[in-house]
């Protein structure tokens, strides 16, 4: 396995694999890597394998300092590019890409930003204000220079795997955006690096959030109640099981749109946001 660091030298070597009629694909990380991050390269890994001429596996870790907000986690953001490293070895992948900051950026101010209307807005976008424009302009910037057959993202953020699958769409992105399903530790709460920040109390309350999911899964499934009804007694739930936990957001909407919805007799997606102190985590399933 390759650690590489700059544009170019990725650039020649995936060249190289393109000439040899081998196919690139790409899994865009921040890096602290965990199983959830570790599905999607199992995954890509697989697809790739399953080619007759097989494929590179590129994971790239930067932490984008442009999708952090104000007061938000960046200075503090789990760093450990060894560690990565090692657990990309150990599943088959072939170059972990870690540009810097400077090489990604290298300008004072970069003045091209991609924005998704309408998908990026609700949700997260509400409390996080020029989020998905900054993650849908690096993961252009990533695919521009990868130009991977196959990118992989997790439902586990899924707003975010919807606005770049528009923005790919939109922009012909010769990619297939590929979605995996969200990867819990053994009591439900679902893996990410963020969970690191959490008190051994706030820990021990945070799997409220799949529980309250789960609960509203049930709900539907047995009278499809309007969507207030849920998000009430998905509220309920919190504020019992998850006392510290400071709710930002429950919400049912379409699971294409994202949009909100009044009705759960047609497919839909139930969302939540809920922080504990420093820790902003996010959840969500299909109801
Ligand atoms: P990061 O939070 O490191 O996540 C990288 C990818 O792993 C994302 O597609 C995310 O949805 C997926 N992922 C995280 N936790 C998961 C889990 N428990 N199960 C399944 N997949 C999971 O998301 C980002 O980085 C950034 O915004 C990025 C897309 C790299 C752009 O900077």
């Amino acid at each position: 396995m390759k650690l590489l660091r700059t544009i170019d030298e990725l650039r020649d070597a995936l060249s190289q694999v393109r000439l040899a009629g081998r196919r690139v694909a790409l899994v865009p990380t921040m890096g602290a890597l965990h199983e959830g991050h570790l599905s999607l390269v199992d995954a890509a890994r697989a697809s790739l394998d399953a080619k007759p001429a097989g494929g590179v596996l590129v994971v790239s870790v930067f932490v984008n300092p442009a999708q952090f907000g104000p007061g938000e986690d960046l200075a503090n953001y789990p760093r450990q590019l060894q560690a990565d490293c090692d657990l990309c070895e150990t599943r088959g992948v072939d170059i972990v890409w870690a540009p810097s900051a400077q090489e990604m950026y290298p300008a004072e101010e970069s003045l091209t930003s991609v924005s998704v209307a309408q998908l990026g807005e609700g949700l997260c976008g509400l409390a996080r204000p020029g989020h998905f424009d900054a993650v849908c302009t690096v993961v252009a910037k990533l695919l521009n220079i990868a130009q991977p057959d196959e990118a992989y993202f997790g439902e586990k953020d899924y707003q975010q795997a919807a606005v770049l699958r528009q923005m790919a769409a939109d922009l012909n992105f010769p990619v297939e955006m590929r979605t995996c399903p969200t990867v819990r530790e053994r009591d439900g709460l679902a893996m990410s690096s963020r969970n690191a920040y959490l008190s051994a109390e706030h820990r021990s309350q945070a799997p409220a959030l799949g529980e309250s999911l789960q609960l509203a899964r049930e709900l539907i499934a047995k009278s499809h109640p309007p969507a207030e009804d849920i998000v009430r007694a998905m509220s309920k739930h919190l504020a019992a099981r998850a006392p510290a936990g400071q709710v930002e957001y429950i919400q049912i909407v379409d699971p294409q749109t994202l949009k909100a919805v009044q009705q759960t007799d047609k497919p839909v997606r139930i969302l939540l946001a809920v922080r504990f102190d420093g820790a902003r985590l996010i959840d969500n399933a299909a109801g």
